[in-house]
């Protein structure tokens, strides 16, 4: 019978032996736990022949391990008084050790097979899950906290392999071994087997009592742990505002309070916990002894041979064990459940909506665009653009002004599509924007956003991010448009620098210069710069534009920016304000009209 190691009645695993992340993990209970178990089954389905091999190698075991104490009562029977039956002693040993092996064997391979389908299942979930992310809608993201989404596919994927591995078959061989052993008790003396269930009720009342008092007690050390590791990571991300405003002592002192009652819970928690096995152990001795005694008793009285005795005693063994075990069984199993019901929750999600069958995807584009009537608002209830109708002619540069929140940023997602307009609708070309494909869209625009973002690798990997197959001289063109070229080249190795995710180690004005030469890099025809360069100084920010404006000719450009400096030269203006566009026109109109962009440049 294999033995995990577990304390019986106890969490699924000793809180040292869990990671991080499960322990930070949610612990959410499975809303639909029949269906969940159902669907994980129907993906086991796909290891069909290994997991019959794993059912035939557990029985396996199983039967050798309840072999075990049956041999050996027969190898006592085997000393008389008269001497020893030395033939079927040897022959005993031999096949003892024969059923020993075969024991070994089947639990090794159980194991071995099980972690490979496990894995290889979660691995698929993880995989899918993953490639799920990409055809999810942006709003998915804003819904749910990155974290969360993290922690599912890491430690709820985590949490889901390591039970399936273990405790299903855990499980199996348990209840396997139990009927096991019971019935060959029964045979053996029906009497005996009474004595021996009297234990079972004392050794049920004791691990339910503890295992429901620890695994209060472990979720409330998880707890903590998750409250100390957010304050940890909030501090670090915010380490420089702390520092300005000269928090340490008071962070330190949460910390201190935070990390005191993870102490002293955790004490309790692994205290509570230790108290079962000995307890269970003491009980265990105790029916082991009441066995032996009426054992002994009925073997004197000539009522059962000796060797019954010895049999029984090890079965009686073998039948605490696992009714230990089982309970802590259900629960591990029920947190790998409520994981797997995390995942599939992503599964499930509704993704973004597909590329028309007839979706066109159109070599060139000249770049007209035409929102109709288009009313848009991330939450419902809380309507961001209403009825917005505007035109912007291929090749134009139409500059958009407005207060912080107006929605500027918004006209920008719907016209690439990171979200769907929830009435009207957007042409590009006189086609709406649903009707192109979306790699074909996604060719459409150079963008750069107001917050940059970069991808851990070189430099001259990053500028060439939408188009890979740009040269390097191509690259340093654009670089060289953008005013990068040159604090590039004072990087450490140039364009050949690694630059992280963040891109910490540029200046938030160099990061956007570098992100306007990606942008150039890729000559899509429509060029989108939402305050690209509110971050450089004026001087930068001209020479960038004359030199953009030069390369520009031909293309739409949208150009969303706070200094009326920088729009001025725009061929057309869009004042946007409270749900939709408030004016447009020239620059020189606007100012005649002595509207609302006027009185904005007061
Ligand atoms: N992902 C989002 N989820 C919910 N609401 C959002 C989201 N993004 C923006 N909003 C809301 O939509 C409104 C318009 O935001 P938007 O980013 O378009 O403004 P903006 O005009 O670009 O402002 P700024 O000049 O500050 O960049 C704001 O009220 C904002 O709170
Ligand atoms: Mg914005």
């Amino acid at each position: 019978m294999a033995h995990s190691g577990r304390a019986a009645g106890g969490p699924p695993l000793p809180p040292q032996r869990r990671s991080l992340q499960q322990r930070f993990g949610p612990h959410a209970k499975a809303r639909n736990g029949r269906g969940t178990v159902r669907r994980l089954l129907a993906l086991y389905a796909r290891w069909k022949r290994e997991l019959i091999l794993v059912v035939g190698l557990t029985v396996l075991s199983t039967v050798a391990s309840l072999a075990v104490p049956y041999l050996l009562g027969l190898a006592v029977d085997c000393f008389r008084v008269g001497g020893v039956d030395r033939t079927a002693l040897a022959a005993l040993l031999v096949l003892l050790v024969g059923v020993i092996a075969a024991q070994w064997l089947g639990n090794w391979g159980r194991r071995r097979w099980m972690e490979i389908i496990s894995q290889r299942m979660v691995t698929q979930i993880r995989r899918d899950c993953f490639a799920k992310l990409g055809k999810l809608p942006l709003s998915y993201f804003d819904r749910h906290p990155h974290g969360d989404t993290m922690s599912r596919l890491v430690s709820d994927a985590d949490n889901v392999s390591t039970v399936a591995a273990e405790s299903v078959t855990q499980l199996f061989s348990s209840l396997l071994t139990v009927a096991g052993a019971l019935t060959i008790m029964v045979f053996l003396s029906p009497l005996l087997t009474l004595v021996a269930l009297a234990t079972v009720p004392v050794i049920a009342l004791c691990t339910r009592l503890i295992s429901q008092r620890s695994r209060t007690l472990y979720r409330r050390q998880a707890d903590e742990l998750g409250r100390l590791s957010g304050l940890v990571q909030e501090t670090l991300s915010n380490g420089r505002t702390v520092k300005l405003y000269h928090r340490q002592a008071e962070v330190l002192e949460q910390f201190d309070h935070i990390n005191e009652v993870l102490c002293t819970t955790s004490v309790k928690a692994q205290v509570c916990a230790g108290l079962l096995s000995p307890l269970v152990n003491m009980v265990n001795h105790l029916g082991f002894a009441l066995i032996a005694c009426t054992g002994g008793v009925l073997a004197l009285h000539g009522v059962v041979r000796i060797g019954l005795v010895v049999s029984f005693l090890g079965y009686s063994r073998q039948l605490g064990r696992p009714l230990n075990s089982i309970a802590a069984l259900f629960s591990s199993i029920q947190q790998a459940v409520a994981g797997a019901e995390r995942l599939f929750d992503i599964l499930d999600e509704p993704e973004m909506p597909a590329d028309a069958p007839e979706a066109v995807s159109p070599q060139t584009v000249r770049g007209e665009v035409a929102f109709e009537d288009v009313s848009f608002s991330y939450e419902p209830e809380k309507s961001v653009l209403e009825h917005v109708s505007l035109r912007v002619e291929a090749g134009e540069v139409a500059a958009f002004v407005g207060e912080t929140g107006a929605g500027k940023s918004t006209l920008i997602n719907l016209l690439t599509r990171a979200y769907e307009p929830s009435a009207g609708v957007i042409r590009l070309d006189g086609i709406p924007l649903e009707q192109y494909s979306r790699a074909s869209l996604g060719r459409c625009f150079s963008v750069v956003l107001q917050d940059t973002a970069f991808f851990r690798g070189t430099v001259l990997e990053n500028l060439r991010y939408a188009r890979p197959e740009a040269t390097k001289d191509e690259v340093m063109q654009a670089a060289k448009l953008a005013n990068a070229h040159g604090f590039i080249q004072r990087l450490p190795q140039g364009y050949d620098t690694i630059i992280s995710g963040a891109a910490e180690e540029l200046s938030q004005g160099q990061r956007q210069l570098l992100a306007i030469a990606r942008a150039l890099v890729s000559q899509a025809p429509i060029l989108i710069l939402d305050e690209a360069t509110s971050n450089v100084d004026t001087t930068t920010e001209r020479r960038i534009q004359q030199a953009t404006m030069r390369l520009l000719k031909g293309r739409t450009c949208f150009l969303i920016a706070h200094r009326p400096s920088t729009i001025r030269r725009a061929d057309r203006i869009f004042v946007v304000g409270k749900q939709g566009i408030m004016e447009s026109g020239t620059y020189d109109e606007l100012m005649k009209k002595r509207g609302v962009y006027w009185s904005m440049l007061q």
